[in-house]
This record gives structure tokens, C-alpha cells and sequence, in this order.
């Protein structure tokens, strides 16, 4: 057997790693196509029109001599053991300039590791976040790389051609070496998390305080989605709220149990962030509360102990509006981004990427699950001002938030007279208030650290370290 002429092979034939195939196959690029289970590859390719140029392969080997060098193998399955079970079987087939991809939601510190073992024996690593979903990757999605740039360079045409557009230009771009696109990915996933968690505060608002129905739901939706709140995940929720259960009867949100899961993407940014000390609290919110949705049993207990929530008669409501709610979920859609980015920022220096963050809102304008309108006005002001610290550090997007406080105020006092659960609102507010705090109350805090601990302070009228004996005389 020769060596092969494929462009590009696909290990993993799930729907993600099926659809990526076939766009990538659209494009006019040489698909070679590799599962485990060899019954997928069939039923897979069986599924094909004789027009594909998608080529079955039934081991390793045959997968890898079927690539034109250097080979560009994509690996398309499980986050976690799984990638490092396909690397380590694929590798003895591999030579030095080969390129391995992994598209798959990766951790940051498992694409750094993998990124170096590999390139100990010569063979190129891009870690690559891809979102949209199975329709992103069927139509295109938002494609992030890194690693090492010439490796980049190998698979551009590829990543250009399959991405989706905002305007003429593709949402993918080299984001910088080892785990960037990994980690620019993640933190996607955060504020994605974040949104997700704004939107359905604001669907428990319109529905217990104003009392919409699914309809009305539906209809609010998307007339929001029409203007400034345009984004993919407003659009699918006016979709949802119209969504009949089977047989009609009722509505099918209304039968879906409120126990959100997760993945850990949303987890491994607030865990970062942490690390990082860079506030992202509407992230930390976005994963506590999915915490707390687990734990039916205990909320519904606490009842008889807490009173219920959701108090029926509101006494200081009479004024909140659609428009308030509105107006509230862009503001604290603003500051979910901005507590991503400002987390890209650090990550970026801490972590040495170097990335271009109106690269990542570019990327992130068409294909990915947080596509949103709002973007344009992200690599607008990055685009700018590169070393942006905070997107609130931008007067136009500060602007946008200052003029939107009074809704949050509205919205969170709606929320806490009624008891309608809307952390996620209300940790925005507080975020917009301690972001432009010219003094905290932290002061306090390092008094008690000293005064427990010892553990000093410094005074805002002179120079150095001090400590008081706070007992005693
Ligand atoms: C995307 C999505 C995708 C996936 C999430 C779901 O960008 O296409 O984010 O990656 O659907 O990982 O995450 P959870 O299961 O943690 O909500």
C-alpha cells in the first residue's frame, strides 16, 4: 500500500466527529475516516452519497498510511483517557512533522502535557476548541487552535474553509502556542455557562413576577432577539418556549426537570479564574447554581424550615416591566463577557499565549453557542486597545452597563420582594458596583487577618508593612 493522499483523516466517528467530516469533505478536502468500532465506520459510510470523498479505514495503520504527509490527523472523541488511548495508538504510525488535532473539549493542562510529549518526538500538537454543536459542525462552526504555529499553518486552509463566517471573515484565527485554543475554548464555556444562566432568571421573572405564559415567553424572546440581546442562545430559547410536547398537550419545557448537568468546562473556568484571582463571579454563579438545581430534595425540605420561595403576592412589584428585564439581561450579558475576557487577559500573560483578544471575539462572532451581537462591540474595543484590562474599562461598553444599572436595581429588588431566585443578576449588580468601587470594605478584612493572624497590612498614608497588637492595653 502507497502512502495515501488524503488531506485530512477523522478519528471518532460520533455525530461531531461525523459532522466535521462531512463539511470538511464539502469543502473538497480528502477525508480519511477511522472508528474503533468498525460497524460506525460502515454504517457511517454507508450513509453517504457516492459523491463524498470521505474514505473508510479499519485500523490504525491503514488510517495513517492513508494521509498525504504530513499527516493531519483529527481526533474527534471523549475528553479525558480516551484522547491519550487514540494518541497512544496512533503515535508508532506517526513521523516527526506530522500534525495531531484534538477537537475535542480537552482540559488545558492535559493539551499542555500532550503538546510536549509529542513534540519530544517531533510530531505537532494542535489543541482545538470547537463549538456550535452538531449543527456547528455540519455548517460551520467556531474553530480556536493552538499550538505550534506551523503546524497551524498546515491545517488553516482546512479550519478557514469549514469555519463559519461573521461578514467575509472565517471565525478561527491562530490563537497562540500549546493550550491557548484549549483554554480560550473553556473559557467560552463559562461564559456560555453565565449567559445560560442569566436567561433563565429572566424566563423566572417573566413567568413569576409578570406571568407570562410559554407563548408569551416565545414571542418576548424573540422580539429581544430582534435587537441588542441578538445572539444565538436568546434565539433558541424563544425556539424552546414554542416547543409542544408530544401529543400537544403541554408544553415540552414544562415536563423537563430542572437538574441542569454538566461537563466540567463551566467548572474548569472558575477553577482557573481562581487560580488566576481574576473575579469571574458570574461564571462561579452560572456552576453553583447548576450545583444547586441537583439538589431537589433538600431545597424542597428546607421549605418547611425557610418558607417557600416564589411568594404569590408581590408588594413592590407593580412596576417591573418587560423592558427593565430586557435592559438587565444585556447589561449582565456584558459583564459575563467581560469577566471572560478580563480572565483571557491574565491567562494570556500568566500563561504566556500572547492572545489577540479581538482575534477571540472575531472568532467567537458566527458558529460558536455564544454568538451574540454584543461581540462587534468586544473586538471593537480590543481591537483598540489591546491591553484592555476589563471590557468596562471601555467607555462605549461601560456606557452600555452604567445606563442599564437602574434595571438591575429594579430587577434585583423585583426578585428579592417576590423570592424569585436570580443570583445571577443580582451578582451582576454587584459586580458592576465593586468593579467601580474606588474603596471596598477590604480594609476591614486586613485588619482581622492581622488582628488574628498576624498577617500584616499596608496604609494608605505611608510606605511599608505593619502590624498591631490589637489585644491587649
Ligand atoms: C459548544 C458547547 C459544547 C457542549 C458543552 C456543554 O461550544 O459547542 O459548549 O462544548 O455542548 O460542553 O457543556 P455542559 O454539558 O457542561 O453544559
Amino acid at each position: 500500500m502507497g502512502q495515501g493522499t488524503n488531506d485530512i483523516g477523522m478519528m471518532g466517528l460520533a455525530v461531531m466527529g461525523r459532522n466535521l467530516a462531512l463539511n470538511i469533505a464539502d469543502k473538497g478536502f480528502k477525508v480519511a475516516a477511522f472508528n474503533r468500532t468498525s460497524s460506525v465506520t460502515d454504517e457511517f459510510v454507508v450513509s453517504l452519497g457516492p459523491e463524498q470523498q470521505i474514505q473508510p479505514t479499519y485500523s490504525i495503520e491503514e488510517f495513517a498510511k492513508s494521509l498525504a504527509k504530513p499527516r493531519r490527523a483529527m481526533i474527534m472523541v471523549k475528553a479525558g483517557a480516551a484522547v491519550d488511548a487514540v494518541i497512544d495508538s496512533l503515535t508508532p504510525y506517526l513521523e516527526p512533522g506530522d500534525i495531531v488535532i484534538d477537537g475535542g473539549n480537552s482540559h488545558y493542562t492535559d493539551t499542555n502535557r500532550r503538546n510536549q510529549a509529542l513534540a519530544e518526538k517531533g510530531i505537532h500538537f494542535l489543541g482545538v476548541g470547537i463549538s456550535g454543536g452538531e449543527a456547528g459542525a455540519r455548517n460551520g462552526p467556531s474553530i480556536m487552535p493552538g499550538g505550534q504555529k506551523e503546524a497551524y499553518e498546515a491545517a488553516r486552509p482546512i479550519f478557514e474553509a469549514v469555519a463559519a463566517r461573521a461578514g467575509d471573515a472565517p471565525c478561527t484565527a491562530y490563537l497562540g502556542p500549546r493550550s491557548a485554543g484549549h483554554y480560550v475554548k473553556m473559557v467560552h464555556n463559562g461564559i456560555e455557562y453565565g449567559v445560560m444562566q442569566l436567561i433563565a432568571e429572566t424566563y423566572a421573572l417573566l413567568k413569576a413576577v409578570l406571568g407570562k405564559s410559554n407563548q408569551e415567553l416565545a414571542d418576548i424572546y424573540a422580539s429581544w432577539n430582534d435587537a441588542e440581546l441578538n445572539s444565538y442562545l436568546v434565539e433558541i430559547t424563544s425556539h424552546i418556549f414554542r416547543r409542544r410536547d408530544e401529543g400537544g398537550k403541554s408544553y415540552l419545557v414544562d415536563e423537563i426537570l430542572g437538574e441542569a448537568e454538566q461537563l466540567g468546562t463551566g467548572m474548569w473556568t472558575s477553577q482557573s479564574a481562581m487560580d488566576l484571582h481574576v473575579p469571574v463571579p458570574g461564571i462561579d454563579i452560572a456552576v453553583a447554581m447548576r450545583s444547586l438545581s441537583a439538589l431537589e430534595a433538600q431545597r424542597k425540605a428546607a421549605q418547611s424550615f425557610l418558607g417557600p420561595a416564589y411568594v404569590p403576592h408581590p408588594t413592590d412589584d407593580e412596576t417591573l416591566s418587560v423592558e427593565h428585564i430586557r435592559r438587565a439581561l444585556y447589561a449582565g450579558m456584558i459583564m459575563t463577557y467581560a469577566q471572560g475576557f478580563a480572565q483571557l487577559r491574565v491567562a494570556s500573560n500568566k500563561l504566556e499565549y500572547q492572545l489577540s483578544l479581538d482575534d477571540v471575539a472575531r472568532v467567537w462572532r458566527g458558529g460558536c453557542i455564544i454568538r451574540a451581537a454584543l461581540l462587534a462591540g468586544v473586538e471593537r474595543a480590543f481591537g483598540g486597545a489591546p491591553d484592555l484590562g476589563n471590557l468596562l474599562l471601555d467607555s462605549e461598553m461601560a456606557a452600555r452597563v452604567a445606563e442599564r444599572r437602574k434595571d438591575l436595581v429594579r430587577v434585583a429588588k423585583a426578585g428579592a420582594s417576590s423570592g424569585v431566585p436570580i443570583p445571577g443578576l443580582m451578582t451582576s449588580l454587584g459586580y458592576l458596583d465593586s468593579f467601580r468601587a474606588g474603596w471596598l470594605p477590604l480594609n476591614l478584612v486586613q485588619a482581622q487577618r492581622d488582628y488574628f493572624g498576624a498577617h500584616t497590612y499596608r496604609r494608605v498614608d505611608r510606605e511599608g508593612v505593619f502590624h498591631t497588637e490589637w489585644t491587649g492595653e
